[in-house]
């Protein structure tokens, strides 16, 4: 992987294809329609390869609405916690489904979107934690902005409704999901009667090795046969999962307390979420931290003292030069990346079925300068 120059994101067709197999079997099986959450991975040279699995995608606001609508076809759906006024008529150009986030929001903009013909919904909170420790991917966390709580649903809006939505969960298993179920259907399954769809977020890890797809379908199943709604699910991480990587090259070593090396991607500019959430990505042929009989620091060029990816140990000592492969480096990568310090953006390339490389977008000084004024 090293003859191109580095960094870059790899994309790999083969792992995509498997994920969406199973993806398809899902919607199959279940009866239900799967949509691409685009806030995780919206590389649209892959879409039309996405779309011969998937029923649409999903977008967070105009523009990913936009390239829902011109790229990948099918179903496009938005929500948003506030829509602007100054954009709504746009949006309405792109989007079939229109979530919303509050009655008040529903109030302000739900008669415009029935009257162009569109799909209304409104997302609820069902006030069901199922995550350990992770407020910030916790959207029934206390405080939490995202969905309508019991306390707060208009049942006199039900009229403007055809369908509901919660995302609640974040790479997690169908027995969460289950028990998220329970409180929401304890707190709105009475609404839920007569509306025509539900969609249940993203979140659901399918294609993580282990995950339980037979109880999502019997769940799925079950909804609709109560209900006799049609079930959306719209997971992001889940369609790429395990099926990029981020490969990079050692620039330098340097030594304090302990070996550390330097390399041509950053977490702060190519992989946040190490930071955000945070998390220590794998890494090809290395080991934890003593493991192996080299370790090292792995960190970024940039001025952030804390721009470090992780702490791995290596059989052989590194050197400059040498090419590492960070892997599951599709999802919430590529969406996120920066130029702060002026870093260059990694390039973006595609493995295809047969394992030929091609550069699908390459990245320059004016995609740091044209940003900036
Ligand atoms: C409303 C909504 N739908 C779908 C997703 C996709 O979630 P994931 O990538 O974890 O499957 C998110 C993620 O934040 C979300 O907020």
């Amino acid at each position: 992987m090293a003859q191109f120059p580095t960094p870059y994101f790899l994309v790999d067709e083969g792992r995509l294809r498997s994920n969406l197999e199973l993806l398809k079997t899902v919607q199959e099986q279940a009866g239900c329609k799967i949509l691409l959450a685009q806030k995780a991975f919206s590389m649209f040279y892959c879409y039309p390869l996405l779309r011969q699995y998937l029923a649409g995608s999903t977008a967070s606001g105009l523009y990913e609405a936009r390239l829902g609508k011109e790229h990948f076809g099918g179903e496009t759906h938005v929500f948003s916690p506030a829509y602007r006024p100054d954009e709504f008529e746009e949006l309405l150009q792109y989007a079939d489904h229109l979530v919303f986030n509050s009655p008040a929001q529903l109030d302000k903009f739900a008669p415009r979107a029935r009257a162009a013909g569109k799909q209304v919904g409104l997302r609820i909170n069902p006030e069901c934690s199922t995550q350990e420790g992770q407020a910030i991917y916790d959207p029934c966390a206390p405080g939490s902005r995202l969905g309508t709580t019991l306390a707060n649903f208009r049942p006199d809006q039900l009229p403007l409704l055809d369908g509901l939505h919660f995302h609640t969960l974040c790479e997690q298993d169908a027995d969460d999901l289950e028990t998220t179920l329970r409180a929401f259907e304890d707190k709105f399954g009475p609404f839920l009667k007569g509306l025509k769809w539900l969609n249940l977020g993203g979140g659901h890890h399918i294609t993580r090795p282990g995950y339980q797809v037979d109880r999502l379908i019997g769940l799925i199943r079950r909804l609709r046969e109560t209900y006799g709604v049609e079930v959306y699910l719209e997971p992001g991480e889940a369609v790429v999962l395990n099926a990029g990587f981020l490969v990079a090259s050692v620039l330098e070593i340097v030594h304090n307390d302990m070996d550390i090396a330097i390399l041509d991607t950053s977490a702060a500019c190519h992989i946040p979420d190490v930071l955000e959430m945070p998390y220590r990505p794998p890494l090809q042929g290395s080991g934890e931290p003593g493991e192996k009989a080299h370790t090292y620091r792995l960190a970024g060029p940039t001025c952030l003292a804390g721009d470090v990816i992780g702490d791995y140990s290596f059989d052989a000592p590194l050197q400059e030069g040498d090419t590492l492969v960070f892997e599951d480096m599709a999802l919430y990568t590529m969406v996120k990346t920066n130029t702060f310090n002026g870093m260059p953006l990694p390039a973006i390339r595609w493995r295809d079925w047969d394992g030929k490389v091609s550069l699908v977008r390459s990245f320059s000084y004016q995609d740091f300068k044209t940003r900036l004024s």
